[in-house]
């Protein structure tokens, strides 16, 4: 039974239970009438690899083009995922700013790579590329120039008519945020960046993962966030610490000798970066945030 070219069914083991149709995002695959069986329709073009159909189906009828049940899925546990173990996780997570010495062992970060793929991307497939730094020595090399970089920044910045044009480029939302962190901290902290007797940009951490997004492609900003947190708490459930660092990617973007030590290719930009070693001190408590508001309906 093609539905389209790009899915089939096969009908010597489809139940016709419909379940893929009912998961189906897109409506690619629908009920055709109250028989419960699947029909094609017009836009199997909006068809995007999400996976759910044959995840669900209990017979393993149903085949996406480019997807393979043997390659692509693997058999769930029985059972729901534990919640006390789920809180365990991210109550006891912190940003870790402060490293113990040492090198983060390759399978960690793998590790750690792994957990990323697993981030819902908003369109499937993932469209970011990463770039996993394993030595400490090329991310302290890399200090100087994003301490000039910055430098220059908020050198800008005092100029009215180069503000205008920075605000126009990055948007009004991005600069409000500059202004109202990024400068002050930088302001602050540009002495000691520059005496070399602190590390506020990558705080001596010994491994990076970088995220690089198409320049010229989609809106991936929340996808590749999103998937930096899915690395983070991985991380942190194997022992390592890290960070988020918002203030990593401008320096290395905009700055051509960076971008070459961290091989980044044309045509690429570093939208995110996670710091990650073995965390250097224990936290005693953990913190309760309040949402600023949160509104039931
Ligand atoms: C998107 C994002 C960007 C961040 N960028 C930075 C950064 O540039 N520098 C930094 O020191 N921390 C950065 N952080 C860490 C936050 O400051 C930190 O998560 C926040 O202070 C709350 O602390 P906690 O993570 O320990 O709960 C970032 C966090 C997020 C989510
Ligand atoms: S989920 Fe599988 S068995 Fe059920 S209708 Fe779809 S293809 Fe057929
Ligand atoms: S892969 Fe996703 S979008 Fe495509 S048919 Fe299956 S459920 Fe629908």
């Amino acid at each position: 039974m093609p539905v389209q070219d790009a899915i089939t069914i096969d009908p010597s083991t489809c139940t016709r239970c419909a379940l893929c149709a009912e998961v189906c995002p897109n409506r690619v695959l629908v009920r055709d009438g109250p028989g419960g069986t699947i029909a094609a329709r017009d836009n199997a073009g909006l068809c995007m690899k999400c996976g759910q159909c044959m995840a669900i189906c209990p017979t393993r009828s149903i085949a996406v083009e480019g997807l393979s049940y043997e390659k692509d899925f693997f058999d769930l546990p029985g059972g729901g995922p534990d919640e006390a173990a789920f809180h365990g996780l991210i109550r006891t997570r912190r940003a870790v700013r402060n490293f113990k010495g040492g090198p983060v062992p390759k399978e960690l970060l793998e590790k750690v790579v792994e957990a990323i793929s697993f981030a819902p991307p908003s369109f499937p497939p993932p469209k970011y590329q990463i770039v996993v730094v394993q030595n400490a020595g090329l991310i302290r090399k890399a200090l100087p120039n994003m301490i000039r970089l910055y430098e220059s920044l908020v050198k800008m910045m005092k100029n009215p008519v180069i503000r205008f044009f920075i605000k126009r480029e990055v948007g009004s939302k991005r600069f409000r945020t500059m202004q109202s962190h990024l400068l002050p901290l930088l302001e602050s902290r540009l002495p000691a960046l520059k005496a070399g007797t602190e590390d506020t940009l990558t705080r001596n951490a010994p491994a990076m993962i970088l995220f690089l997004a198409d320049r010229d492609g989609e809106d991936i900003g929340p996808d590749i966030h999103i998937a930096a947190a899915f690395g983070m708490l991985a991380a942190h459930s194997m022992g390592l610490g890290g960070s988020i660092m918002d203030i990593i990617p401008p320096a290395i973007d905009r700055d051509p000798e960076l971008r070459k030590m961290f091989s980044i290719p044309d045509g690429q930009e570093v939208a995110a970066a996670l710091i990650l070693g073995y965390p250097r001190y224990k936290y005693q408590r953990g913190i309760r945030r309040k949402i600023r508001g949160v509104h039931w309906l």
